[in-house]
């Protein structure tokens, strides 16, 4: 029954964005609405004395300036309480609560006015007077330098430290990344509106409508059901769109609350460079030793990366993609956080593995250059048949596939293992690959399904399309399962109000609700069965609900499919509108017989998110996607200038819902790789914290110059254990390994090894 399914069908949402008819957060109205703009703190570290407010109260159309002075206290986070609630928080530390100042950018006021430029204008009044301390902002004049715990920081093996000391082979170097920005090209933006009975609407971008909601209710201490979060359209997320709230949300809702009107609240573009989240800096050392053949005997991977005081439990970890992609008997992972004045990171795009494959997927290479291999056989020498962290076997792993299609794909055989080896002209040509892995991610999610008397069907779950296709696979999901044609059916996402769904972060999204649209759309098919079976009009009367058949919008008898009508004359005949099912699928489902897959089969289609179930099959594999990035370059040694020529990679993320949807994922992943490799970078000013980069020129992101051509091959094997479709997430590996095979390639142009991003000119010197 299933046609649709990895076809490459155009987005649901194609005609709507081109149009501008897709209406984004900031792009919303509502009567008697205010617009409220920031204030931000122009230093890094300090305490308010006070304000003076007498010039921007008095300028034309200020309704209201908000301060920690005037300002009633909002509820105190404590962590554990709003761990129970499900809020989650880019930043614990709630606006306008204190006079203290510590990172540049930090909200300090927020001025609401009758227009946006008004507001604007009159922010630009307002006057703070601050006690000023010297700020940090470096990985090395830290506050504090803290020692996570836990699983996801630390990690050993084996005996690393004497397994090194007695290694044929050792290998022992430092790579940097520095602070990157997520930019996506829609600037956040919040739309806030209470109602008289005290129900709050919120037009947010975010990654989530389940998040907001239990984030907004748990600050202004609300029932769940009296917060709507709606999120039609988000334009890029990357995951600073990922948390329930940042101070910006917060401060919306507020203002709405304290003016009794509607408020809107969109960021500028170099207010996106402070208080909504921003990859930390890193600095990894990678120790490698192997024997005398070459198998590597010993790992690890130690990283120093910043945080700030306030975010207590997000740090770039970095190390993870080291625990698990080499068979290393021997390993070590550690993470060290160091505290300073920049604002608080929090997860972007492959977060961990994107820093960290560069630094590990270098090392191998310089590893494999060291033993005289080429670095893709050294990698398969090392391969890690089964996860060499808990000895699980994968769920699915097409990684060696991966390593030959991607090789077969750049032309890997042109390449010399000695670098400066191939010249054209004025350039150096070279070669490079690295491996890219990102966990295969599931949370419970739920679903539902109306099937309309008018031959449609509408699905939907209350998770965000963030720019990934969401509308669209799920659309096909739905069609497919029902049988009906897809432009029978419409998916709708984005409203709180729908069922529950995770964030689309952690690469989760598909891989969760795609098994909810299933089990939602044969359950409402059920439905149907079970009215005809009691009509007498219907072919299959008193027929039992094992005999009914459904196929291409019809129902039938299985055994003679003659006798049909379609579903739609059914509906229409029991008077009902629609007929409608919810599913909430809650933990992993196996292809094979549906073990370990339990689902609450028409609850309530609201259902709030439930208590995560012992996982079985999480404790019987492990769950992750690989891939092998491949590039060719050239590098202009006079200039320090690095061009891409070509671009390969072969993914395994199980199967394809869409192959065009997906390619999309991998080329916005490639693309940002290039951009972390060559360009990406954020500068802070070290007397006052301030980020000296805030605007889209002086932070490149990759543009189409400087993208070759990128060929992607997914091997499109389904996951036998994730899931009743096969399929693990797309939207983060595609930045992994990036970074790295370009660097890879600069070596083998050059001999040159650069270890600190971004490749810039000047790093050739
Ligand atoms: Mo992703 S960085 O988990 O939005």
């Amino acid at each position: 029954m299933q046609t649709l399914i990895g076809k490459p069908v155009t987005r649901q949402d194609a005609k709507l964005k081109v149009t501008g008819a897709a209406k984004y957060s900031a792009e919303f109205a509502l009567p008697n609405m205010t617009h409220a703009v920031l204030v931000t703190a122009p230093v890094g570290r300090g305490t308010i004395r006070g304000f003076d407010l007498t010039e921007a109260q008095a300028a034309p159309g200020v309704i209201k300036i908000i301060t920690h002075e005037n300002t009633p206290k909002l509820r105190e986070i404590d962590q554990k309480s709003a761990r129970e609630a499900k809020a989650s928080f880019g930043e614990f530390r709630l606006p306008f609560q204190s006079p203290d100042i510590v990172y540049n950018g930090q909200a300090i006021a927020v001025v609401v006015a009758d227009t946006y430029e008004r507001a604007r204008y009159a922010a630009a009044l307002v006057k703070a007077d601050i006690a000023v301390l010297p700020p940090t902002t470096t990985l090395h004049d830290a506050l504090e330098i803290d020692e996570p715990k836990g699983k996801r920081a630390q990690s050993e093996r084996g005996e690393p430290a004497t397994t090194f000391g007695a290694a044929a082979q050792k290998f022992d170097e430092t790579y940097v990344t520095p602070y990157e920005h997520h930019n996506p090209i829609e600037p956040h933006a919040t739309l806030a509106q209470w109602d008289k009975n005290g129900d709050l609407t919120v037009y947010q971008s975010s990654q989530s409508t389940s998040g907001p909601q239990a984030t907004m209710a748990y600050i202004f201490e609300l029932d769940k059901e009296k917060v709507r979060i709606i999120t039609h359209f988000v334009g890029g997320g990357f995951g600073c769109k990922g948390a329930g709230a940042w101070a910006h949300d917060i401060a919306c809702v507020l203002a709405a609350r304290e003016t009794g009107r509607p408020v809107k609240l969109a960021l500028m573009r170099q207010q996106m460079f402070a208080g909504v989240g921003h990859r930390g800096e890193c600095e990894m050392e990678v120790q490698i030793g192997t024997d005398g053949a070459g198998a590597i005997e010993m790992l690890s991977q130690k990283t120093l990366t910043q945080s700030h005081n306030d975010q207590p439990s997000f740090f770039e970890t970095a190390g993870l993609m080291s625990r698990l992609m080499y068979r290393a008997p021997n390993y070590e992972m550690e993470h060290r956080v160091a505290r300073n004045n920049v604002s608080p990171p929090i997860y972007m795009r492959a977060p961990g593995e994107a820093p960290g494959s560069f630094a590990l997927e270098c090392a191998i290479d310089e590893m494999a250059h060291q033993v005289g291999v080429d670095p893709m056989e050294f990698r398969q020498q090392n391969y890690a048949a089964v996860d060499p962290e808990s000895g699980l076997p994968w769920s699915s792993k097409q990684l060696a596939q991966c390593y030959s299609r991607g090789a077969a794909m750049i032309g890997w055989n042109a390449r010399q293992q000695q670098p400066r080896m191939i010249r054209e002209g004025r350039y150096l040509i070279g070669y490079g690959m690295a491996s890219a892995t990102y966990p295969g991610n599931r949370s419970p999610a739920a679903a539902q399904c109306r099937l309309y008397a008018d031959g449609r069907a509408v699905a939907g779950s209350n998770g965000v399309d963030i720019g990934t296709g969401a509308y669209t696979i799920f659309r096909q999901v739905a069609a497919d399962t029902l049988g009906y044609s897809l432009d029978k059916v419409i998916f709708e996402l984005g409203d709180s109000r729908l069922p529950y769904a995770p964030v689309a972060g952690g690469s989760q999204l598909t891989a969760s609700v795609a098994p909810a649209v299933v089990e939602a759309c044969e359950l409402v098919l059920q439905e149907v069965a079970k009215l005809a079976v009691a009509d007498n009009k219907s072919p299959v009367f008193g027929r039992s609900l094992e005999e009914v058949g459904f196929r291409d919008g019809l129902i039938l008898l299985k055994s003679y499919t003659l006798k049909n009508e379609p579903i739609a004359s059914v509906i229409a005949r029991s008077g009902k509108p629609f007929v409608e099912a919810c599913c909430r699928a809650e933990t992993m489902a196996s292809a094979k017989g549906n073990e370990g897959l339990k689902q609450q089969n028409n609850a309530p289609c609201n259902v709030v998110e439930p208590e995560p179930e012992t996982d079985q099959n999480k404790e019987k594999y492990a769950f992750h996607s690989f891939g092998a990035q491949f590039c060719k370059l050239r590098v202009d040694e006079e200039l320090g200038t690095i061009r891409l020529l070509d671009w390969a990679t072969a993914i395994d993320v199980g199967r394809i819902l869409n192959h065009r949807t997906a390619r999309s994922q991998m080329l916005g992943g490639i693309g940002w790789g290039i951009g972390m490799a060559l360009s990406e970078e954020t500068l802070y000013d070290p007397q006052t914290a301030r980020p000296v980069i805030r605007n889209l020129a002086d932070y490149h992101v990759a543009v189409n110059a400087d993208v070759p051509r990128i060929q992607v091959e997914f091997i499109d094997t389904p996951d036998p254990h994730i899931n009743s479709l096969g399929c693990r997430g797309v939207g983060e590996i595609g930045i992994v390994g990036v970074a790295a095979a370009i660097a890879n390639a600069v070596f083998n142009a050059t001999g040159k090894r650069l270890r600190e991003l971004p490749l810039t000119p000047d790093k050739f010197v």
